[in-house]
């Protein structure tokens, strides 16, 4: 019997207002061919990141003249941003998507449930990659870390870029330069990044987060942790997260935190919740306690922000106080990002993929928890539940999941 021909991974040109990634760079094609898989690019996907058409060529992928031409021709969608993760100008993609096509990118499934309803209808298998757990075997497919990487560093740049002074200690012969105080509430992936560039830079970092085995990883790349006399035993739930805390809680926390806040030069707040709008923890009147020319950079904005008078995408001035909400960190710093979501994503695709096929097995946790939709439905049990489908799948003889191991496609 012949060999079916390779399975082909498309890599179209991200179509997000904004969005400089490209979901595979040229290295990934060596890799993926070892997979068995074939590497076929828009024309231009990688411009904006600084991959051009002839590295994907002189790497083995193929090129094509147009958007439509990928998604006619691809088995696999490697995006960076699909579904809800590009809800205006994804929605044309709609129609482009087949039966069976599978689609593998960021796609909000948690915030923009009833997009994954849309997606479902075209037949097409979406992997949502914010939701790859986070399990030993899964590190190195975990976008939200490699991203949240990027934006660390970044916010800190964007804080040294506004702020009217320096971040390092000088003495010098015009006089003695006191260094900067940044401030990093929420000290997770990014909150640790933004903690180690603006130690390299000079300042003198304090961080708080409810977690408190952070404390630990604060000290080690340089930061001090600032204790504030609450409650957070329970702060930590599965795979590392934080739990949402009530809003006594929040309000005691931002009392506590309001002395630190008016001493800093800088403010960058990290802190999220999975699936929740992030908590509000610094208002505008701690902001107005803030020297003028002092800088706030909300990395929170784009799920509803950590501070009262964050703007997403804007920059907004409290009293003389630079309110930074940037959008799409990642995206300012496309190479490295690019080069970071593409391994990501070889890695998920290693896994995907066995003998050159998907094999679509609900057995395996990291595909269980990121498949969202097939066969026409959602099948992922927290997005029903969003969708509110739950009662209704429950009534399905046999249980809500019409998924096993037994129906994988090979
Ligand atoms: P995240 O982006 O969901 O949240 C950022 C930070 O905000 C977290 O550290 C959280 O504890 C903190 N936070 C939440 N509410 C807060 C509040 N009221 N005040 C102060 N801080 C608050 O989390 P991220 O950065 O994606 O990951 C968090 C942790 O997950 C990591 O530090 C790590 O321990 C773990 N992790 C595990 C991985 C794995 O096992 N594969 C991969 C990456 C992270």
């Amino acid at each position: 019997m012949e060999n079916p021909p390779p399975l082909t991974v498309g890599v179209p040109r991200e179509s997000f207002p904004g969005e400089r990634r490209v979901a595979l760079v040229p290295a990934s094609a060596s890799p993926l061919m070892k997979l068995g898989l074939q590497m076929l690019v828009e024309r231009g996907a990688g411009t904006e990141a600084g991959f051009s058409d002839n590295a994907y060529s002189a790497a083995g992928a193929q090129l094509v003249d147009t958007r439509q031409d990928v998604f006619a021709r691809a088995d696999v969608l490697a995006q960076v941003r699909s579904c809800g993760a590009n809800p205006t100008a994804g929605r044309k993609d709609l129609e482009l998507l087949r039966t069976g096509q599978i689609v593998v990118a960021t796609c909000e499934p948690l915030a923009e449930p009833q997009w994954m309803r849309e997606a479902a209808r075209t037949g097409a298998v979406c992997f949502a990659l914010e939701l790859v757990p986070r399990i030993t075997r899964a590190q190195s497919m975990d976008v939200l870390s490699s991203m949240a990487t990027i934006a660390g560093y970044k916010a800190v740049l964007l804080a040294a870029g506004t702020l009217p002074r320096m971040f390092p200690m000088l003495m010098t012969a015009a006089g003695t330069v006191t260094p900067a105080r940044v401030f990093v509430v929420g000290a997770g992936v990014a909150g640790l990044q933004a903690i180690a560039t603006a130690k390299r830079l000079g300042a003198v970092v304090r961080a708080y987060d409810i977690r408190p085995a952070v404390r630990e990883q604060v000290e080690s790349v340089g930061g001090r942790f600032v204790e504030l006399p609450l409650e957070t035993g329970q702060a930590e739930a599965a795979g590392g997260y934080a739990r949402a805390m009530d809003e006594d809680f929040y309000r005691r926390q931002r009392e506590m935190m309001g002395k630190v806040v008016a001493e800093s030069d800088v403010v960058i707040t990290t802190a999220a919740v999975p699936g929740k709008k992030a908590p509000l923890l610094v208002t505008r009147e701690m902001i107005s306690g803030m020297a003028a020319g002092s800088v706030v950079v909300d990395l929170a904005a784009e799920r509803g922000g950590n501070c009262e008078p964050t703007q997403p995408g804007e920059t907004v001035k409290v009293d003389g106080v630079m309110v930074l909400g940037p959008a799409n960190l990642p995206a300012e710093v496309p190479y490295h990002a690019s080069e970071m979501f593409s391994r990501n994503m070889v890695s998920f695709l290693k896994n995907l993929v066995r003998g050159g096929r998907p094999a679509l097995d609900a057995d395996d946790e990291i595909i269980r928890e990121t498949m969202i939709t097939r066969g026409g439905e959602v099948v992922h049990e927290r997005v029903r539940d969003l969708l509110g489908e739950r009662a209704q799948a429950a009534a399905l003889p046999g249980g809500q999941t019409p998924l096993r191991a037994s129906d994988a496609e090979s």
